[in-house]
This record gives structure tokens, sequence and C-alpha cells, in this order.
């Protein structure tokens, strides 16, 4: 067990801010900011409803989920060509360099774009592009996870793996998003299963404002890896000794739950007490644009209005390259690179 020293409060900041780390929670359509949006509405000629950057920035405050998605699917709306794509997620790339992320695993929609008649090989072959410019330009190792929408039917998301079928080599998992009650894990199991079949990663959002039951059955039905949010398992305490007992990676997203309103106030927040009860928390941005902050944004509030240390650091950290899909190699490496950025701080001390 590698031992973490304490550190003193006010350096804190400073070694969230360099340590090395996964991103394993973001729409990538969640990184489009509304100066890019504008950009690219007036680069694809799309109309759109606000009259400035400023008036739709205004427009970003949210009660629930649905409250955003409305917005955040409008937004997507200018993206029409590989090249939108492309630039939506090196923008995102450029940020989480900032952000020391070595590893990020970016979730993207195809029903949002192909529904509006925008080809797969336009999807998949811009953010394709950009994952790989990531890895050789920016030393970022990244993968694309295909999200079903799931206030959409299981039909339609079996129509959408088929159709992505010919960029197999181009995504490594799926995942289950959008408008979470009313449609439970359980609504797509035959979909899960097939890609369970052809080899996917499965991940769930599960447990953002739906309850225990739905993280339920992403475990048991859709057989997850990971559930996304987990937020609501804190309610039912099997669940929790379920989770901590299996290590189930969790991908918390603290300024989203505080934007979203799923906690009142960050210091409401209960990743502090789900790593107390040994889960296996990560934190993450999800869609940073919208909600106030890229990775480093979500760990500095977090760790302010929590008053979490170094140890904790240390663990989310950890538990971010463990709980990746990325090779053991690279996270054997990128655990060393931890421990030394760790060991660098207590010996200032
Ligand atoms: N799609 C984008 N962000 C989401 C979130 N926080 N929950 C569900 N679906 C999403
Ligand atoms: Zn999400």
């Amino acid at each position: 067990m590698f031992k973490v020293h304490a550190i003193a409060p006010h350096r804190l900041p400073e070694l969230l801010r360099v340590m090395p780390k996964a991103e394993l929670h973001i729409h990538i359509e969640g990184s489009l900011e509304p100066e890019l949006i504008f950009a690219l509405a007036q680069r694809n000629g799309v109309t759109l409803p606000y009259a400035d950057v400023e008036a739709l920035r205004s427009a970003y405050a949210f009660s629930n989920l649905q409250s955003f998605l409305d917005l955040y699917y409008a937004g997507a709306s200018v993206l029409l060509h590989e090249q939108d794509f492309y630039d939506m997620a090196w923008a995102y790339f450029e940020k989480a360099k900032a952000d020391h992320v070595v590893r990020a695993e970016l979730f993207f929609d195809p029903q949002t774009h192909t529904a509006r008649g925008v080809g797969m090989d336009k999807v998949i072959g811009g953010l394709s592009r950009a994952c790989r410019d990531a890895q050789t330009q920016l030393n970022i190792s990244a993968d694309l996870i295909l999200c079903f929408l799931r206030h959409l039917s299981e039909d339609d998301a079996l129509a959408t793996l088929q159709e992505a079928l010919p960029w197999r080599e181009h995504f490594i998992g799926v995942g289950l998003d959008s408008s979470e009650v009313g449609h439970p894990p359980e609504k797509f199991a035959r979909v899960f299963a097939r890609a369970h079949e052809l080899g996917l990663h499965v991940v769930a959002h599960a447990g953002e404002e739906g309850p225990p039951a739905y993280i339920w059955s992403a475990l048991d039905v859709l057989k997850v890896e990971r559930i996304d949010h987990g937020v609501q398992a804190i309610h039912d305490a099997a669940l929790m000794k379920r989770l901590a007992d299996e290590q189930t990676p969790l991908t918390v997203c603290p300024l989203s739950n505080l934007k979203l309103c799923v906690f009142k106030q960050l210091a409401d927040h209960n990743l502090g007490q789900m790593l107390e009860a040994g889960l296996c928390v990560t934190i993450n941005s999800d869609d940073p644009a919208y909600f106030g902050g890229y990775l480093n944004e979500n760990y500095l509030q977090t760790f302010a209005a929590l008053q979490l240390n170094a140890q904790q650091a240390y663990k989310l950290a950890a538990n971010s390259i463990e709980a990746s899909f990325a090779p053991e190699a690279d996270k054997h490496r990128w655990m060393h690179e931890l421990k030394l950025c760790f060991q660098g701080f207590s010996e200032q001390d």
C-alpha cells in the first residue's frame, strides 16, 4: 500500500491540479462551449434561438436533468460535418491537457446526430481522428464510448449499434444516458446483451436522479462494469455494501450534481461518505461547458467544500486510473507517475 504523507492544506490545490488523472465520464457534446456553438452555427448556416453567446450562457440555469437535456440537445444541433466533431473534441482535449488528464474515455450520443440526418461516419470519423491526435500531439490516451439515449426505444438503440458496427474498431464500449426516471436499465437488456457478445465494455448512468433499484438492475440485468453517477446508492445499505464488496467504480460528477439540483450545495454532496464507506469513487466533469468547470475545477471545488485531504486525492486519482479501460501497461505507468507526483510534494514540505 502506497503511503501518502500529509501535505500542507495550502498546497493541496496545486497537487490536485498537477496529479495525473483519468476522466471516465465526459459527454463530448457537453464540452461544447457557447463560443464554439456560435462559431459552428455561423460556419454551418444554422440559426440559433439566442441572440449571442451571453444570452445562451445566461440560459444555463437548470432545475433538474431534463431542463438541462433540452438545452444540451439544442446546442448539439450545430454539429453537421466531420470537422465539427473533430473541433469539438479537440477543444476538450486541450482543456484536458491543462488539467493533467492522461486518459479520457469520451461518451458520445450518435442518435442525437443521426436523427438529424448526420451520418455515423461523420460522427465517429471526426471524434476518432481527434482521439488519435490527442495521443500523438498531447500524449493523452483517449477512447470513445457510444451511448444510447434511454428516452428512445430499445429497437432504436439496437439499430444504432448495428449502424455503428462498420466502425467497431473506433469505440471501446457502450453506455446509457439521457432522461433517467421512467427509463430503467432493464428496458435495454437486449442491446446490452448484444454489446457483451461483441466484446464491448459496458457502462450505464444509474442513480443520478433515479432510485437505487436502477443501480441494481444496471448491475444485474445490464451487467455493467462501472456505474455512471450512482450517488442515490446512499439510500440503500445493501447496495452500498455490494458496491464496496465488488469495488464497482462509480463515475461521480459533483458540479453536475450541484447544477442539476441533485444536492442543494456542494457541501451536502455524499462523495466523502461514499469514499468513507469504501466505494471505488472517481471524480469527473460530465458536461463541463454547461456545469461550470472541467475536471480540475470539479476536484478543487469538491475538496474545498468537503474538506478532503491528500490521502483522498491519491485514492480518487488512483481509482480513476485503475477503473479506466486502458491497457494494463499504461495504467501501471500512470500509477507510477502518480506516486512520483505525491512523493515530490511530500519531499518539499
Ligand atoms: N447526457 C449528458 N449529460 C447527462 C447526464 N448528466 N445524465 C444523463 N444523460 C446525460
Ligand atoms: Zn453523464
